[in-house]
């Protein structure tokens, strides 16, 4: 028995987390998981019920479920209220409460939509990287922060860049452990490499972050450990991304790295991600956001969404095989031809969000 929350959020949301609770609740009946599902609120929709995107009910269901699923929060209805308060607090509100330190994004490139990337087909074919983003420290987090007005009258805008020792140390031991199961599951005498990107040429804050990885990669002897500054390692992913295994950074890196990824693959709504804590809980949720501009037209891609749903059951349920059955699903759906307008090309057949999320049930 285990407990899941779902947390739908704004625009898009309710959506795309609907068509994945029916996936969710379609493999724990099949594979007996017995999974209980709740729902709760985050974000503006918690701001226009509570007035905080945040609410402590949320908070309890969260502490007390074993893995969260979430839509995404936020939208042009919120964007004027007080900063404290405004619904992207909410996330990284929850994300701190709950200790979620590592961000992973996997950028892996299905088959079926090597045309869908803006790069040459065979420099993204058979793609395979992921970014693992330092999620509660750095410069979202860095006291002191505001705007203030100087003494010549003019307003001026402040943020701090900081990471202790002990936070970059636990973020680069979860990239290099990654590194190391991933290069086991490719088989017998396959390389694991990791990636530590920074700016240790201009930010003293990522000169440590630079020495303390190099401390940490000598546990990981069987680890190649490279080192690439944030400009190129944005060039990079775009000129030769094949070149990447596991990139490990700070959370404003990540935060660019992991959506230019993301494009690489064709589209941001093919892209699931899980934020963890050292045991393993964690939330779930695409690397997508709310996108206001098609939210209720039924135009939203939920396979990021229903893909998250594969990772919850891998990482926190341990129920791999779901987790499997849901990923060929989901091929198989794309094998039919079936996309939705932001993966769509010519010859293939264009579906809402509910007639995709339907067709993976059915495949299921
Ligand atoms: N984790 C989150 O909840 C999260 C992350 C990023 C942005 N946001 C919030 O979302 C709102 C919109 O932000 P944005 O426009 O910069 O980013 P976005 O990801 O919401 O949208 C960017 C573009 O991608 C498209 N898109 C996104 N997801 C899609 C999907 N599943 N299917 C099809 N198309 C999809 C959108 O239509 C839009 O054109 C803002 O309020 C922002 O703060 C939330």
């Amino acid at each position: 028995m285990s407990r899941v929350l779902l947390l739908p959020g704004d625009g898009i949301g309710p959506e795309i987390v609907s068509a994945a609770r029916q996936v969710l609740q379609k493999v724990s009946d099949q594979f007996e998981l017995g999974i209980e599902l709740t729902e709760g609120l985050i974000g503006g929709a918690a701001i226009d019920a509570h007035g905080v995107p945040l609410p402590d009910e949320t908070l309890e269901a969260a502490r007390t479920s074993d893995a969260i699923l979430l839509g995404a929060v936020g939208g042009p209805k919120w964007d004027q209220i007080e900063r404290s308060i405004r619904p992207e607090r909410g996330l990284l509100q929850i994300r701190s409460a709950l200790g979620l330190f590592a961000n992973l994004r996997p950028a892996l490139l299905m088959e079926q939509l090597a045309d869908a990337s803006s790069l040459k087909p065979e420099l993204v074919a058979g793609l395979d990287l992921l970014i693992v983003r330092e999620l509660t420290g750095g410069i979202y987090f860095g006291e002191p922060r505001g705007i203030r007005t100087l003494d010549n009258g003019e307003r001026q805008g402040y943020n701090t860049q900081v990471y202790a020792e002990s936070e970059i140390k636990r973020i680069a031991k979860v990239a290099f452990e990654l590194a190391i199961t991933r290069a086991k599951s490719w088989g017998e005498g396959m390389p694991a490499k990791v990636c530590s990107v920074d700016k240790a040429n201009v930010l003293e804050v990522t000169e440590l972050w630079r020495e303390v990885v190099t401390e940490v990669a000598k546990d990981y002897p069987e680890v190649e450990l490279t080192h690439m500054y944030v400009d190129n390692a944005a060039m990079q992913l775009v000129r030769a991304p094949k070149q990447f295994d596991v990139m490990v950074t700070g959370n404003l890196f990540g935060d660019i790295l992991s959506d230019e990824a993301a494009m690489l693959t064709g589209s941001i709504g093919m892209l699931p991600s899980a934020s963890l804590d050292a045991n393993n809980k964690g939330i779930y949720e695409p690397c997508h956001g709310s996108a206001p501009d098609i939210a209720g037209q039924d135009l939203a891609n939920p396979l990021a969404t229903i893909m998250s749903v594969a990772m919850l059951l891998r990482y926190s349920l341990k129920a791999e095989a779901a987790a499997k059955a849901i990923e060929s699903a989901v091929s198989s759906v794309l094998d039919d031809g079936l996309r939705t307008r932001d993966i769509m090309s010519p010859g293939m057949t264009e579906v809402g969000c509910q007639q995709m999320g339907e067709a993976v049930l059915a495949k299921l």
